[in-house]
């Protein structure tokens, strides 16, 4: 037997490397994933090595996650419950994947994480194993193992001599973690009770908007076919465009939320995230598809928009329906081309400009409010009216609404 391992290597996930060799005599894989969380990976190979690991992969996968993963999903402009950008909930799905081609290429037949039995990412991650290699074997520790206290956990480590100092998930944080190159989230600690605010020592990405400039800065952002390409004319591969964004919008203050949200398992989690490119990028994106998409196509993507959401949120990237819905989505997205202009203030993302040289269906000889030289014929209105109020009258006239 031969597992790949999800392994950040932190505490949790050694302990869960060193208890499987216990618990099924298996050998193990590690897999860490640079997906720009910013941390150092090298110690996770250290710490793999002096562990005994014999392969250990290690793969930057910025650039495939944002191209792949991050810029699809805001084609959509996604946002679960009205407020989450889905930061965690989008990496799910290409570490699965990564796993699965790993178990592939070492002859492994079974694949490991290390989420707990209470949340989204278990689901995330197992659904992703099984659409990708229906008989994938999944092992999920924690739904398993008895070491479900912080005190068990230690004494396990200290038992099979791992050592417990240096990287932990957060770097001894009290917060659950996660940070990849869209989001970091902060769970659990103070944050369980939803009346106590977040310690702003807590936020480590954006200062608080009271703390940022006083002056405001202004950004040009440029689309090609809804995803962002130039920041202020010059062009950027999408993972550096959106580490650009992440810091203009963390001097700015932007992009912290604080939430209550529904997770797929049932229960109500507090969270805390600082999405601050993604806060940006949003706003952009709604202001260059409001002058290049035509109205129903916008309408519709609007209405498909929370049902894609809670697609990414309960982890069925690897889905028909997902699929379905992308081709939708992408398929409107050719003539969104253009620039966004924006001002970064205090916390606020402002619009202040919007251009497509090509695409553009805003039409000012049109939608003046001066002389349109016939472009408009103002009494066309009068039967568009008409037909429209048809029902209504015949409604009213049969005596409906006697009460207005
Ligand atoms: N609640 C968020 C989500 O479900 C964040 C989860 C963070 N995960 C973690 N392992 N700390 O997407
Ligand atoms: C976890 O339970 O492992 C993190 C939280 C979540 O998945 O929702």
């Amino acid at each position: 037997k031969k597992v790949v391992l999800a392994y950040s290597g932190g505490l949790d996930t050694s302990v869960i490397l060193q208890w499987l060799r216990d618990h099924y005599q298996c050998e193990v894989v590690t897999f860490t994933a640079d997906l720009g969380q910013g941390e150092e990976l090298e110690p996770a190979r250290v710490k793999a090595q002096a562990l005994g690991v014999e392969e250990i992969y290690i793969d930057d996968l910025r650039e495939e996650f944002v191209r792949d993963f991050v810029f699809p999903m805001f084609r959509a402009n996604a946002l679960y419950e009205g407020e989450y950008l889905l930061g965690t909930s989008i990496a799910r799905p290409l570490i699965a994947k990564r796993q699965i081609e790993i178990a592939r290429a070492t002859g492994a037949d079974a694949v490991c994480h290390g989420a707990t039995g209470k949340g989204n990412d278990q689901v995330r991650f197992e659904l992703g194993y099984y659409g990708l290699e229906p008989g994938i074997h999944v092992i999920a520790p924690w739904r398993e193992w008895d070491l479900n206290s912080r005190e068990r956990l230690l004494a396990y480590a200290e038992e099979h001599g791992i050592s417990i100092e240096g990287k932990q998930a957060g770097g001894g944080s009290p917060y659950s973690m996660d940070a990849n190159l869209l989001h970091i989230s902060y769970e659990g600690g103070v944050l369980e009770d939803t009346w106590t605010p977040a310690e702003e020592s807590m936020w480590r990405w954006s200062v608080s908007p009271e703390a940022a400039p006083d002056a405001p800065e202004v950004i040009d952002l440029a689309f090609r076919g809804g995803d962002p390409v130039a920041i202020n004319g010059q062009a950027l591969a999408p993972h550096d465009l959106l580490a650009r964004l992440n810091q203009l919008g963390g001097e700015h203050g932007i992009g912290r939320v604080d939430i209550v949200e529904n997770r797929y398992v049932g229960m109500k989690s507090r969270g805390c995230y600082e999405t601050p490119g993604g806060t940006i990028l949003l706003r952009a994106r709604r202001a260059i598809e409001s002058i290049t998409l035509d109205r129903e196509s916008a309408h519709l993507k609007d209405e498909l928009m929370p049902r894609y959401a809670s697609l990414i949120y309960n982890g069925y990237w690897w889905s028909p329906e997902r699929e379905a819905l992308q081709a939708l989505i992408d398929n409107t997205q050719g003539p969104v081309n253009g620039v966004v202009r924006l001002k970064l203030y205090k916390g606020n993302v402002i619009v202040i400009g919007r251009r497509s040289e090509t695409d553009s269906l805003f039409d000012d000889s049109i939608a003046t409010f001066e002389d349109d030289a016939g472009a408009y014929d103002q009494q066309d209105a009068e039967g568009f009216i008409k037909l429209n109020a048809l029902r209504l009258r015949l409604a009213a006239r049969r005596g409906e609404h006697k009460d207005r």
